[in-house]
């Protein structure tokens, strides 16, 4: 059976709009339960409208800390009998229940554990890492556990770092990887075969 996704947001949306791609091409077994977003400004919202998909506002900014926030957004994620939680450009911080471990997907737009952690999210990643002058960058899908950016690590791929980059380009290869990466460990998910021992995800064979 499908595996059953909550999508978490506050952008634009485009990681949500790829799901949506790669399941109505028939290679991603997955329905999109609802959309939540952390931001009524968010684009996302629009486009799961689009698709028929159930959307809501949790707005981050009308709670004080993260523990009120959090128990309203897993109020509403609780409404819908969803599999996993897919994280698609959140930027808050999620705390993990018990019953979610192992169940929430992150996708970074970075080598974890390079240029990650608080603070370290969308452009000011690409920015970090032309600062830097590293040579690599890429796209990371991890479990979420506790900390930002720490879990269990499921794929990670790179992409070169070229000269002339700016936060724009070097974000557009980067994301055209996320493109690859997110959807497959979704299926693979789906499929079972995400086996986690401490921080190491084995991913197993086919109809193991
Ligand atoms: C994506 O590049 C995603 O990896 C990144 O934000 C972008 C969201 O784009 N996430 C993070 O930086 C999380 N630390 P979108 O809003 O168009 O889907």
């Amino acid at each position: 059976m499908a595996v059953r996704l909550a999508v978490l947001l506050s952008g634009s949306g485009t990681t949500l709009e790829n799901i949506f791609t790669h399941i109505e091409q028939g290679n991603l077994d997955a329905t999109v339960s609802c959309v939540i977003a952390s931001r009524s400004d968010a684009y996302g919202l629009e486009r799961a409208r689009n698709h028929g998909v159930p959307e809501t506002v949790v707005p981050r900014k009308n709670f004080a800390d993260t523990e009120s926030f959090n128990e309203a957004l897993w109020a509403e994620i609780r409404k819908y009998d969803v599999d996993l939680v897919a994280l698609a450009g959140f930027m808050c911080m999620l705390t993990v229940p018990d019953d979610f471990a192992n169940r929430i997907l992150n996708v970074h737009p970075a080598l974890i554990p390079a240029f990650c952690g608080h603070g370290m999210y969308g452009h000011h990643v690409h920015e970090a890492v032309l600062a830097y002058g590293a040579k690599v960058s890429g796209a990371t899908v991890h479990f979420v556990d506790a900390e930002y950016d720490n879990g269990p690590i499921v794929m990670q791929e790179a992409v070169p770092v070229e000269e002339d980059d700016t936060p724009d380009t070097l974000a557009e290869r980067v994301q055209a990887k996320e493109r690859e990466l997110y959807p497959r460990a979704i299926q693979l998910f789906a499929e079972g075969r995400l086996q986690v021992a401490g921080r190491c995800v084995r991913i197993l064979p086919r109809g193991a």
